[in-house]
């Protein structure tokens, strides 16, 4: 067994409670005996967990569980919180973001740019970086001209501005799939119109509702994720995307295609929604958030003529333009070829970890427990069998070192669902996906067991 895993198998029972604050550990050679490692590997085992304050030695006498008391209280305190599997937090995955490649292209903005990196410029977005964008929007079968590109501080930014702009169809009313990512909901906090919501299941969502929507439902836009939504990790066929296009040109309803993780699809027969639009009613927007830097801030967004006017004022409102050195560091960065070799090695990363987790949920998850598939490597969510929740139960897998989100919150109040985790995998280590996995499994059956006993006990 190599020395990780021992760390691993040992902190899992000291999370589980099988080795409490105190308990002395299998002294070296019977924890080499018991773990069928060689002595130095199980030394190297016990020198890591020291030096993480899991254990500590006590001269001639051996290695015991250390105490993580806080204010006299057990478990939860903010170390081991810390070392929680981490499938909550969806950032990218840390050891690949290319921080490094970045920071050169950032010098090289200034050389190139110099005073002009660090002044006023325009709303829409530098010029010599739209024409990159441009270029790599071919890739994803998005054509379209620098002129309609608009730069934005985040793709959440676009999403925002369009909430509140008037449309050119002069209607009120938006749809929304159901889940949907927080960021909107909270951009639509006190909406004045309508927001109606429709499921994004797997086969995508009931076009039939759509239609009447678009129909009769005073329609301004439908926002919808083509590609592994979130928190599903669900895309829709480019069938559905096809006929999601009709409708809208059919009802003269606007579609707002939030591709913000497109560029990890490495089926190159997905097209996105705004291929099949030839009557300008998708505006596509993109992130370069999840597929490589968040802090950067940047997406962007595609418009048609009869919105850029408002879309530019309304967004000249909100920040002005946004930030000026990375803009052109990110033109940098494509126009070295470098972020394309970056998605190359993305994709190869987030497929192996959408997977393993897949392998992992089909193992660890005991019946009942309902899970979505996706191939992108960031969300899925898992339905818990009755009657657990959502909240206590991400509150018990903590307390297991597991650390998932809870996701009523991600529906309108009428969709809301009690029983929905949403996992991201984006950031957790390969080693760690099974254990995690597994924990979580352990702890639904166990909450499930404590559920039974308490009918029992009531009944009796
Ligand atoms: C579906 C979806 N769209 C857009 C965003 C916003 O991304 P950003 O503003 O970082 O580009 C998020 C953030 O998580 C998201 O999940």
């Amino acid at each position: 067994m190599l020395y990780e895993a021992i760390v691993e198998q040992l902190l899992q029972e000291m999370r589980a409670g099988k080795r409490r604050p105190g308990d002395k550990l299998p002294s070296i050679r019977e924890g080499a005996e018991a773990f069928g490692c060689s002595r130095n590997t199980m030394i190297r085992a016990y020198r890591e967990l020291e030096h993480n304050h899991r254990i500590y030695a006590v001269p001639q006498s051996g290695y015991y569980v250390a105490h993580r008391r806080q204010g006299g209280e057990e478990a939860r305190s903010s170390a081991e919180v810390k070392d929680a599997i981490d499938f909550e937090w969806a950032g990218p995955d840390r050891n690949a973001m290319p921080y490094r490649d970045f920071q050169h292209c950032m010098n090289e903005a200034i050389e190139r740019y110099r005073e002009d990196m660090f002044t006023y410029s325009e709303g829409q977005g530098l010029a010599s970086l739209r024409f990159q964008l441009a270029r790599h929007l071919r890739e994803l079968q998005v054509f379209t001209i620098p002129e309609h590109i608009y730069v934005v501080t985040g793709s959440q930014q676009a999403l925002h501005l369009l909430v509140g702009l008037p449309f050119p169809n002069g209607k009120k009313n938006i749809v929304l799939e159901q889940p949907v990512h927080t960021g909107m909901i909270e951009s639509l906090r006190g909406y004045d119109g309508e927001v109606y919501g429709i499921p994004y299941e797997e086969g995508g969502m009931d076009l039939e509702r759509l239609e009447t929507l678009f129909r009769g439902g005073d329609v301004k836009f439908l926002y919808t994720v083509s590609r592994f939504h979130n928190p599903t990790g669900h895309s829709h066929t480019n069938e559905a995307r096809k006929r999601m296009v009709e409708l809208a040109q059919r009802y003269d309803v606007y579609i707002v295609e939030d591709d913000y993780m497109g560029d990890l699809d490495d089926d190159s027969k997905n097209d996105p929604m705004f291929a099949y639009d030839p009557s300008g009613r998708v505006i596509y927007v993109k992130s370069f958030s999840k597929v490589m830097l968040p802090g950067l801030r940047l997406g962007l967004a595609v418009l048609p003529d009869g919105l850029r006017k408002e879309f530019l004022r309304a967004k000249a409102a909100a920040d002005v333009h946004s930030p000026l050195l990375m803009q052109g560091a990110l033109e940098v960065y494509l126009e070295s070829g470098m972020f394309a070799a970056h998605i190359g090695r993305m994709r190869k990363i987030y497929r192996r970890k959408a997977v393993l987790l897949q392998e992992a949920y089909r193992k660890y998850l005991p019946p009942g427990t309902a899970y979505t598939r996706s191939t992108s490597g960031f969300y899925t969510t898992i339905g818990l069998p009755a009657p657990l929740r959502a909240q206590p139960t991400a509150e018990y897998l903590l307390q297991l070192g597991v650390r998932v989100n809870p996701a009523p919150h991600m529906y309108l109040p009428e969709f809301r669902q009690d029983g929905i985790l949403r996992l991201s995998v984006s950031q957790v280590e390969e080693r760690l996906i099974q254990p995690g996995i597994r924990a979580i499994g352990e702890g639904i059956r166990e909450l499930l067991r404590q559920r039974t006993e308490v009918r029992f006990v009531n009944q009796g």
